[in-house]
């Protein structure tokens, strides 16, 4: 039988009871394949690698050696979530990374956004790479590979796979949710009893804030892309937005746009919100947010983030406008 092949009659996983059957079966046939061997992962705290951890901590405790690189360009709060959930509270084996410096260095007075997905995407596996070399005795490489991967059937371009990995370094896989669809992930996530955040993550590309700082990424306007992502998320939240929308974040272009402050006048960034509704991110539709809530948050933004003049609402759908800036 293809290992990587669905079943046609596997249950959909949609209920903690089917969950929880699941996960002591996974438990089993992790124990099975792993021993007493010792177990890397790529952690980077989105909802797949994160079950795939939870399922391994379940399983073979401190044989697992998480790594989670913090290439600087992830949300506010984001790395110090992976810390909280992973290291205080799970009790994982965590190796955290700040290589913030090594990726904004190397990603300095860069434009073109393919170029940018390059560095970004070799630098995270160079990182990786030196941390693995770094432990003994491992002989596994987790990951966080789910169906829509494999069948390649999505437009959203996951990125969960170390792949790339220099021959040398040959690890036996391990991916006990390759046969899972998304949905089925998040209810194993919520049974696993992970945090309803990191369970309902939306999508976040692999380059991170890196493609919504467009043009030559700066250190002062990637601040005021956090925080302003960081409002936009508390205020979704607050209307009750979250559940509804697919994706919303915000963009810092690299141009600025004339304001007036204290009667004087300021050159300084717009942001743009973005907000989409989609099944598949092939296509997607703008939703119509309460104007009030789009208020609160430009008024925010306008108050609480340095150097930003201007708040922008992007009506455009997909297609023409990707989802994404760059
Ligand atoms: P676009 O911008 O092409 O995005 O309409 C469709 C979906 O894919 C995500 N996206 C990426 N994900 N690496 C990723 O892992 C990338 O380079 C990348 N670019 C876009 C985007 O966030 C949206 O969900």
């Amino acid at each position: 039988m293809d290992s990587n092949k669905r079943p046609d009659d596997m249950v959909r996983i949609t209920t903690k009871e089917l969950a929880d059957k699941f996960i002591e079966e996974q438990i089993a046939l992790l124990r099975q394949q792993i021993g007493s061997r010792k177990v890397l992962l790529a952690l980077s705290g989105g909802v797949d690698s994160s079950v795939v951890a939870a399922l391994l901590i379940r399983a073979v405790g401190q044989q697992l050696v998480c790594v989670h690189v913090n290439h600087g360009l992830m949300r506010k709060g984001e790395s110090e979530q992976v810390i909280d959930v992973f290291r205080r509270q799970l009790g994982a084996n965590l190796i955290y990374i700040d290589a913030t410096d090594r990726f904004l260095d190397k990603l300095a007075g860069v434009s073109d956004p393919e170029q940018k997905r390059k560095i970004i995407g070799g630098e995270f596996i160079r990182v990786f790479e030196e941390e693995a070399r770094k432990l003994e005795g491992i002989e596994f490489l987790a990951q966080g590979t789910i169906y829509p991967d494999i069948v390649e059937s999505v437009g959203v371009k996951a990125h969960h796979n170390v792949g790339g990995l220099p021959p040398d370094l040959h690890f036996e896989l391990v991916e006990p949710v390759k046969l899972l669809f998304k949905d089925e992930v998040r209810v194993v996530g919520a049974a696993l009893g992970l945090p309803e955040s990191m369970v309902n993550r939306q999508p976040f590309p692999g380059p991170g804030l890196g493609v919504r700082c467009t043009g030559a990424i700066t250190r002062d306007r990637l601040a005021a892309l956090r925080e302003s992502d960081a409002i936009l998320r508390e205020e979704f939240d607050r209307a009750g937005l979250t559940k509804s929308v697919w994706q919303f974040f915000t963009i810092v272009p690299d141009y600025r746009s004339t304001g007036v402050r204290d009667s004087k006048r300021v050159f300084d960034w717009p942001v743009i919100i973005r907000a989409v509704n989609t099944r598949d991110a092939m296509t997607a539709v703008v939703p119509e947010i309460d104007w009030a809530v789009l208020k609160k948050i430009t008024d925010r933004i306008l108050a609480e983030v340095p150097g930003v003049c201007r708040v922008l609402y992007d009506l455009s759908p997909k297609g023409p406008a990707t989802i994404e800036w760059e």
